[in-house]
């Protein structure tokens, strides 16, 4: 809930944001509240059973829902939520505009099946995109998920990647249970400057 909170503070009604991994769609909805109807969400997951129940639980909230296939190309700018079925480490052909806001919760899909958990290569290749597409003033945030077999050495790229995102255009800041080794941490970053 922290990643969450943080995003809000970015967003405003009729922005653009991005769920990397839409999962059941609980973090996707959090973004459809934030930027409402005339604003813009677009998700992503590599099943079709998670986009389906996203897009379930998005159009009871009264979203209109487009599902994007495999193989899409650029998105139009245009208010709705987007669910596409491809790897978040395409972002950079899909979005249509810089992103206020771009959410990650890494692992598996609750209550899916656990060996189709997000991989060290993709993530990397997606936070990439992710903090290159990032609008000025804009905010990432990552949950990682160490406790599953993967989820430490995704955990150890991840915190990687942030450690060296350069401090000319990024503040991050990291929140761990310092009581708790195994539980999940998050990474927010948010992007204050773009050079380069
Ligand atoms: C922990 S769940 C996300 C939970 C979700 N944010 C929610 O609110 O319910 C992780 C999701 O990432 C998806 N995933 C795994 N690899 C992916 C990839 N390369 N691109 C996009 N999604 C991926 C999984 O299918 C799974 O649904």
């Amino acid at each position: 809930m922290w990643g969450q909170e943080l995003l809000a503070e970015v967003v405003q009604a009729g922005d653009l944001v991005v769920d990397l991994t839409v999962g059941t769609g609980q973090d996707t909805l959090f973004l459809y509240q934030l930027v409402g109807a005339g604003g813009q969400v677009i998700g992503f997951d590599i099943q079709q059973p998670a986009l389906l129940a996203t897009s379930d639980r998005v159009t009871a909230a009264g979203a209109s829902v487009r599902l994007q296939p495999s193989g899409s190309n650029q998105l139009q700018r245009q208010p709705g939520i987007d669910l596409v079925l491809q790897s978040h480490a395409e972002i950079s052909h899909i979005l249509p505009a810089a992103p206020q806001a771009i959410i990650a919760n890494l692992g598996y899909l609750p209550g899916g099946d656990h060996e189709l958990v997000t991989q060290p290569e993709s993530t990397l290749r997606a936070l990439a995109q992710a903090t290159a597409l990032l609008a000025v003033g804009g905010r990432l945030t990552v949950v990682v998920y160490p406790g599953h077999p993967g989820g430490a050495e995704e955990g150890r790229v991840v915190t990687e990647f942030f450690t060296q995102l350069e401090d000319e255009n990024f503040h991050v800041i990291q929140l761990q249970v310092s009581n708790r080794p195994q539980a999940p941490f998050l990474f927010v970053a948010e992007k204050y400057n773009q050079e380069g």
